[in-house]
């Protein structure tokens, strides 16, 4: 699996602190920045790493921004990117289980170093449910590729 990370000044040195976790676990990376803690812009890197997932050159995106707010509105503009903001190890898990998150954003300035740790840690090992959360998905996926007609495609929902 290649892994495709970025981050912006705020979130440096939690995303080197990643980078080394995924080369510790032999996981290939491709690091869009930032490069230090001298400020720059955030949608630079989101929009990298999630072009990368989108079009396959990375399985998975990883991005830090100060709050990962700006990072998942970023990522998620572009289509075919399930980007999840997760702030503990049940959210990074239930992103995979429910939501197939492809892209993990994270709180560098919020969240210590030991959870997010374990937060990539359980993102990785935790796979897709499918079954009816994948016909939820489909529905995101329908909504993108027609998005100016925009009408969410019919079927009973259930819990
Ligand atoms: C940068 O000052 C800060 O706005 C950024 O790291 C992030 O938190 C934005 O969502």
């Amino acid at each position: 699996m290649k892994i495709a990370i970025g981050s912006d000044h705020r979130g440096f040195e939690a995303k080197e602190r990643v980078k080394s976790l995924l080369t510790e676990l032999g996981i290939e990376v491709i690091d869009h920045g930032a490069r230090s803690r001298d400020s720059c812009d955030y949608p630079d890197m989101a929009i990298l790493v999630a072009k990368d997932v989108a079009e396959d050159r990375a399985q998975r995106g990883v991005l830090i921004c100060g709050t990962g707010l700006g990072m998942s509105i970023t990522a998620n503009k572009v289509p075919g990117v399930r980007a999840a903001l997760c702030h503990d190890e049940l959210t990074a898990q239930f992103s995979r289980r429910h939501n197939d998150a492809n892209v993990l954003c994270l709180a560098g300035d919020l969240v210590g170093d030991a959870l997010i740790r374990r937060m990539v840690q359980v993102w990785l090992q935790t796979d897709f449910e499918g079954g009816r959360h994948a016909r939820r998905l489909s529905k995101i996926s329908d909504f993108e590729k027609h998005q100016c007609n925009g009408r969410p495609s019919g079927g009973a929902a259930s819990a």
